[in-house]
């Protein structure tokens, strides 16, 4: 698949914040049990005890909100919760609800102790989630029948559910709501030594040789996103079967990656247009985010969720009350000239 951006046609890029059709295949990558899942150690060592105790008193477990940057694995963990649970689980998201009836519908055919995962859960509508309240704090919905003076309020009781609420933005979801979650867990960016453990074992699940330092290029490349791993390590092994002998060796995954325009860093054509912009257009920031979006014709959300997070964590981005600021580290990545705020206002 290609986007067009104006003049030039990129390939989808691997950062990209849809799904692209390869990631179906994202399935079989995913671990199953906690034991399997590598990094995000403090979340997993939480888990494994809220899980432990709620198995003894065979109850369900609280509800639990997992929120960090896209690709980190929020729905993989929602999985493998249900799995260490033993129970089943029901995926959907915010914006595939629509209607209270909707949730409604959800909810009464969940089985008890049964998982009921909401991605995206900020973007769920008002009416939608003032239903949700009732039902996560007293396991019971009201129903409205009729219309006019004669409509009559019945309560219907539901199954012992949790709620695994995900989300981008904890930031966006309303007070009541992340108040009525009883665990909140927040998934970081890994590290790239946790991020050449995961390629990995995705190569052996993929049967694809690869070297520790191929896998460490790629690791490095990959903004700390397990998502982003594991596209660049099928795109790495296709030039790998295609332009070497098969096996992923680090000079196979830089040079695959320097044909896919991804620089030693990890950052793609769509990061170094977003830095370029605030440089050029607007000295190095602050600019607003709504501004720079469509400066560079990116949503301002993608911009948000997808790219920042990892441009502030190489130091790279700084987010102010004014805006964002473009930093002397990224100028130097960019080899351009730096003209600090403080020589600017002379
Ligand atoms: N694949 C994607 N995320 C993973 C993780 N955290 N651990 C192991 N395999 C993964």
């Amino acid at each position: 698949m290609s986007i067009d951006y104006g003049n030039d046609i990129y390939e989808e890029p691997i950062v990209a914040k849809t799904f692209l059709s390869e990631d179906s295949n994202e399935n079989s990558l995913r671990p199953h049990t906690l034991k399997e899942y590598i990094g995000q150690e403090k979340a997993k060592e939480n888990l494994s005890i809220f899980i432990e105790a709620a198995r003894r008193r065979t109850e369900s477990l609280d509800h639990v909100l997992l929120h960090g940057p896209p690709g980190l694995g929020k729905t993989t963990l929602a999985g493998i919760i249900a799995q260490e649970m033993g129970v089943n689980i029901r995926i959907t998201s915010g914006p595939a609800i629509e209607k209270p009836g909707d949730l409604a519908a959800l909810l009464t055919n969940l089985s008890e102790n049964d998982i009921l995962f909401v991605d995206e859960i900020h973007r769920l509508n008002r009416s939608v989630e003032e239903i949700l309240y009732p039902a996560m704090e007293d396991y019971a919905i009201d129903i409205i029948i009729g219309k006019g003076p004669s409509a009559n309020s019945i309560r219907l009781d539901l199954p012992k559910f949790t709620l695994i609420g995900a989300t981008t933005r904890a930031g966006s979801l309303s007070a009541p709501l992340r108040d009525r979650f009883g665990v909140t867990l927040r998934l970081e960016l890994y590290t790239p030594q946790e991020l050449a453990q995961i390629v990995r074992r995705s190569a052996g699940i993929l049967n694809a040789p690869i070297e520790d330092d191929g896998a460490m290029e790629i690791a490095r490349r990959s903004r700390g996103t397990p998502r982003i791993a594991n596209r660049m390590l099928r795109r790495v092994r296709d030039f790998a079967q295609v332009k070497a002998d098969g096996v992923i060796t680090r000079e196979v995954a830089d040079s695959a990656l320097r044909a896919l325009e991804i620089d030693y860093l990890g950052l793609d054509p769509v990061d170094r247009r977003m830095l370029r912009a605030i440089i050029e257009n607007y000295g190095g920031g602050p600019v607003g985010l709504d501004t720079l979006a469509a400066t560079i014709g990116e949503e301002s959300v993608t911009l948000e969720d997808v790219y920042e997070p990892y441009l502030m964590q190489i130091g790279f981005l700084t987010r102010t009350p004014r805006g964002r600021c473009v930093t002397r580290k990224a100028y130097e990545h960019l080899h351009m000239d730096y003209i600090g705020q403080e020589q600017l206002q002379l």
